[in-house]
């Protein structure tokens, strides 16, 4: 029976540096020699996937419990189509995004009711090992989304405000469950943050990297 593996969630503002340093991480992890599965949400899973598409498309404004309840569909089916089945053969998942995602942009971010989003996240009984909470000033967020040049996104365009209280959600729901969550400065050069996700994950999960 293999050992079962850890799962590492990855979350913070966009551009906080999550898709890049998701894949630093699993670079060492595989360095290490741990089997590691990457993946991100919404997606993950086929039917994830496709819910994705529906989510991000941009032509379909859903109400705001519609948005939420999709985004738990999604999640629900990546936890039980990707994430277990990788677990229960030993590997690693890093994830880009998970639960907190949902709690800090829909909850804190647009005002869903956050203790429904903290009911749906316990039904999925699946909590994340450790979770990484990328942190960087508005300034650096916005300032790595124009350079990386995409189209402003719907948060983009909430505006200064929005990504003031993706920020303050992002730290409560640190404060809220600190035995999961670090906290991470991500202001600097990537390979520097990488060194701190690597000593954190060393630490608090007792391998070598
Ligand atoms: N530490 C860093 N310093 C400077 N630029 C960075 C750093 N980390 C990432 N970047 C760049 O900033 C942009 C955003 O990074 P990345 O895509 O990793 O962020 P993200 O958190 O995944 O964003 P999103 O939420 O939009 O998916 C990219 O162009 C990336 O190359
Ligand atoms: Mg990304």
């Amino acid at each position: 029976m293999p050992r079962p593996g850890r799962f590492v969630t990855i979350e913070g503002a966009e551009g906080a540096g999550k898709s890049t340093q998701a894949r630093l991480l699993a670079d060492a992890l595989a360095a290490a020699g741990l089997t590691v599965r990457t993946t991100r949400e919404p997606g993950g899973s086929p039917g994830a996937e496709r819910l994705r598409g529906l989510l991000l498309s941009g032509d379909l404004e859903w109400s705001l419990p519609a948005e939420v309840l999709l985004h738990f569909a999604a999640r629900a089916d990546h936890v039980e189509k990707t994430i277990r089945p990788a677990l229960a053969a030993g590997q690693w998942v890093v994830c880009d995004r998970f639960s907190d995602s949902t709690m800090v942009y829909q909850g804190y971010g647009l005002g869903a009711n956050r203790e429904t989003i903290a009911a749906l996240t316990a039904m999925l009984g699946l909590a994340p090992d450790l979770t990484l909470v990328l942190d960087v000033s508005v300034e650096t967020s916005l300032a790595r989304l124009t350079a990386r040049g995409v189209p402003p996104d719907r948060y983009e365009r909430l505006g200064r405000p929005f990504f003031e209280r993706i920020r303050a959600g992002f730290r409560a729901v640190f404060e809220a469950a600190p035995q999961r969550c670090m906290l991470i400065d991500a202001e600097g050069d990537p390979a520097a943050v990488a060194a701190r996700l690597r000593a954190v994950v060393a630490e608090r999960l007792g391998v070598a990297l």
